[in-house]
């Protein structure tokens, strides 16, 4: 071919994926930083690794190259499966040990799997495990843990510093559990907050994130160079996720990032350079795509980009069963990804095929020797620098170091440095002296005042006894108050008998994470507005009001920022409660104690469809720009702001399928001849659920059809249908819960496991994957909810949604 032909077929070849020959998913390295890694290979580690890798044979140099999640794995798996890692996925307990567990579990884990590892066997190198966990806001599934504000919240602090130490208290308590490596930092820089990550992005300024890169490794991993040994109180950092994961279309989670090299290098790949200065010993591979291609296969950017140009010299880990996502691959079988750069998969529950298919891989030439010594190289480098082939361990099972009094203070400190004052009309500091009332669904709710990856992964299902050392928000207010003389009264629903000077209401969105926490539109519409109601109400009693409003991420709050005399952004501030107070509430005569500090990382919306809005881009309008925030000295007046959205909020749901005794816009309810419907009481809404009775002898569907959507990620993210009922009616006959696509339905029968009728309100969740294994058509799915009984059978439904919270889930046989 000459070159003119080669042009012209590199333009068609781009053009059938949809980009310009620009946007090519392979990447120019030259384009890109030279950096020169902060983890220097050392060379009589070298050596010592030279000779390790002599003497492994190849079942244990892939073994390396393969990390396993704890609910599938026993330690006695390793004799014949020798894993090089394992990993706590988000809702994943220690071994034998309840879901919310103490340091005790998790070091009894780590040492049952490391004896294991160390065992003298023949034909066995002993080898340490490296053992992973999401300690992404402080040691966040331990219980005890200290819990820090979300990245999100960081950025506002502008504080480098603070990060670092914010690193450094994670690496201890996170030793402390006997855990080595914490995937962490993220360093996505949103662009989109539909995005249900973005609260796990520090901003969405490449240079606020690029500030913080390199503190926050040093922090969990110690200063480059020093003896940064497990022993010292440090683990391995996870910068994450490589790369482009802020960057999807639509802000969905796990999807195609469609960006120029350029943008890639300037806006995403922003904090990177620093992190490997720093000495990154892991960098995980995102499940995006870039330009149509998945992370976990794009060799131009693992390798030639990220350990070539950019030096890395740590391991590059995958993410949970990402490499399944490369075409040709499964999640227990993938020559594509190892090729392409991945050093250590992370295999949650496809470990052994995976082994096996790798092993046999390599040996029909699929994979080359040299791939697998450069990874298994770079795994022991880590192990090696981390100090595990050490058996000595001190801060584990050290439980003074779990939330300690420093590490609580340096919490509180992020919390006050963080909060971002949106409005206040000089209702604020509150006189510590007043009578005031504090309301609002998340006032007293640490699990709530936490968000995702708390104890859970979607951080649901906690309760205030889950966080021993923690205080809520309220009780930070009344411990304030209460030292000058004042009152704070407790009361979520804001009823109160003796009317207060001032009511403080504190709520915001519910916890989520992953995919789960993805939205359609940036109105804030968590509990139905209840608290839209509440400012209401509270006013109309004269009453002045003050917002402490919980996000993830910047919202459409026009109609409650009318509502509020002062509104103050808190983000999810974590388990110190406290901070709150400290620049609320002023002196017994209303003076400031603390000045807000926290400005904005994201610009705040002025509609609800201003998805996009970051600074620097052309037509930026938002209601509050990227760097803006009130403090006392200087004040300032916000009017009274447009309450039209700007977007129809209806149309763009896509989870919520019953609610309120109806199907929400855009979906449509239809009722088989025979069902007779009527509307009646849910547990919290007056004529909130919709009663369905078959009579006797009848049978057929209440179907809930729209237009047809791709729940692919949704299945894959382990989601759920959640239905919230009541039976009134045993049924005399079976009963199935359907979804369709293209005419064609999978039901999974229910008799046997939905409750009795004991007039009690019940949640049945049923995994959609079990829904595909009975047939059903995941891309193209039309029927988002159905109910089929036949003969005498009456439910009252309160709510059918999509939910990612998996307790209590079946999935029932035939
Ligand atoms: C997430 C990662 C996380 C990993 C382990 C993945 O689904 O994308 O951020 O570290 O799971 O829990
Ligand atoms: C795990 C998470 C993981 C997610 C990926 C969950 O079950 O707990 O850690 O990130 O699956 O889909």
């Amino acid at each position: 071919m000459t070159r003119k032909t080669k042009l012209f077929v590199a333009s068609l070849l781009a053009c059938a994926i949809g980009t310009s020959p620009a946007q090519a998913q392979v990447a120019h390295p030259a384009q890109w930083p030279a950096v020169t890694s902060g983890l220097r290979p050392d060379p009589a580690v070298e050596q010592q690794i030279t000779a390790m890798l002599a003497r492994m044979s190849l079942e244990e140099k892939i073994g390396q190259m393969i990390q396993a999640d704890l609910s599938t794995i026993r330690p006695e798996d390793l004799r014949r499966y020798p894993l090089g890692s394992i990993l706590a996925g988000g809702s994943t307990p220690p071994l034998d040990a309840p879901d919310r567990s103490p340091i005790g579990p998790w070091v009894g884990t780590a040492r049952a799997f490391r004896a294991v590892a160390m065992e003298a066997r023949p034909g066995h190198v002993p080898i340490p495990l490296i053992f992973g966990i999401d300690a992404v806001h402080g040691n966040n599934n331990v219980v005890g843990a200290t819990l820090f504000p979300h990245n999100i919240a960081l950025g506002a602090a502008h504080d480098p510093d603070l990060v670092r130490r914010i690193g450094q208290a994670t690496a201890q308590e996170t030793a402390a559990a006997d855990i080595d490596w914490a995937f962490g930092p993220t360093l996505a820089v949103p662009q989109n907050d539909r995005w249900g990550r973005t609260y796990e992005g520090y901003s969405e300024r490449p240079e606020i994130v690029r500030a913080y890169a390199g503190a926050m490794v040093e922090g969990l991993q110690g200063a480059p160079g020093a003896d940064n040994r497990i022993q010292t109180g440090h683990v391995a950092a996870s910068v994450k996720h490589f790369l482009g994961d802020g960057g999807t279309s639509d802000g969905i989670d796990q999807g195609n990032t469609q960006v120029p090299e350029s943008e890639l290098i300037a806006i995403h790949n922003a904090g990177y350079p620093n992190a490997i200065r720093a000495g990154a010993m892991t960098v995980m591979a995102s499940f995006n795509s870039w330009n149509g291609q998945k992370m976990h296969g794009n060799r131009s950017l693992l390798t030639d980009v990220l350990k070539q140009r950019m030096g890395f010299t740590g391991f590059v880990v995958g993410d949970w069963n990402g490499h399944a996502q490369v075409p040709g691959c499964a999640k227990d079988d993938c020559p594509a990804s190892f090729n392409a750069g991945l050093d250590m998969a992370m295999a949650p529950d496809g470990w052994k095929g995976l082994f096996d298919n790798t092993v046999r891989e390599v040996r029909a030439g699929q994979i080359p020797m040299a791939r697998v010594d450069d990874a298994v190289r770079r795994i022991l480098r880590v192990k090696f620098r981390l100090g595990l082939f050490d058996p000595a361990r001190p801060l584990a099972d050290d439980a003074r170091v779990m939330g300690s009094p420093e590490h609580r203070a340096i919490a509180r400190e992020a919390v006050r440095k963080s909060l971002v004052l949106l409005k206040n009309d000089g209702v604020l500091p509150l006189r510590a002296k007043a009578r005031v009332l504090v309301a609002g669904p998340a006032a007293d709710d640490i699990g709530l005042q936490s968000g995702g990856w708390t104890l859970s992964w979607q951080g649901e299902g906690n309760t205030n006894a889950d966080f021993p050392h923690a205080q809520s928000i309220y009780a930070g207010l009344a411990e304030a108050v209460q030292a000058a003389g004042g009152t704070a009264t407790l009361s979520p629903d804001g009823r109160f008998t003796q009317k207060p000077d001032v009511a403080v209401v504190v709520f915001g969105e519910t916890p989520y994470a992953e995919g789960v926490g993805d939205v359609k539109t940036l109105e804030f519409q968590s509990g139905d507005k209840q608290a839209l109601a509440l400012l209401k109400r509270l006013r109309a009693a004269g009453i002045p009001t003050v917002s402490v409003f919980l996000s993830g991420r910047p919202l459409w709050v026009n109609p409650e920022l009318n509502q509020s005399d002062a509104f103050v952004a808190a983000w999810l501030p974590g388990s110190e409660g406290g901070g709150v107070a400290d620049v609320l509430v002023g002196t017994a005569d209303g003076k400031p104690r603390t000045d807000f500090h926290g400005t904005l990382s994201f610009s705040w919306p002025k509609t609800a469809g201003q998805f996009t809005l970051n600074q620097g881009k052309p037509g930026y309008d938002p209601l509050f720009p990227l760097g803006y925030g009130l403090t006392y000295a200087k004040g300032g007046r916000v009017g009274r702001l447009d309450e039209a959205p700007g977007l129809d909020a209806g149309a763009a749901n896509t989870t919520l399928f019953l609610s309120r005794a109806a199907a929400p816009a855009p979906f449509r309810l239809s009722l088989a001849p025979g069902i007779a419907a009527s509307k009646v009481d849910s547990a919290t809404i007056q004529e909130g659920a919709l009663r369905l009775a078959w009579a006797p002898g009848q049978g057929g569907a209440a179907r809930v059809t729209g237009a047809p959507l791709n729940w692919m990620r949704e299945v894959n993210a382990q989601m759920v249908m959640q239905v919230t009922y009541r039976v009134d009616q045993a049924p005399q006959g079976p009963v199935a819960l359907e979804l369709g696509a293209q005419g064609k339905t999978a039901s999974v029968p229910l008799n046997g496991v939905i409750a009795p009728a004991d007039g009690q309100w019940h949640t049945l969740r049923v995994p959609l994957s079990c829904f595909a294994a009975r047939g059903l058509q995941v891309d193209k799915i039309d029927q988002v909810f159905g109910l089929a009984a036949h003969g005498g059978f009456a439910i009252a439904l309160a709510e059918a949604r999509l939910s990612g919270d998996p307790s209590g889930q079946v999935c029932p046989k035939d």
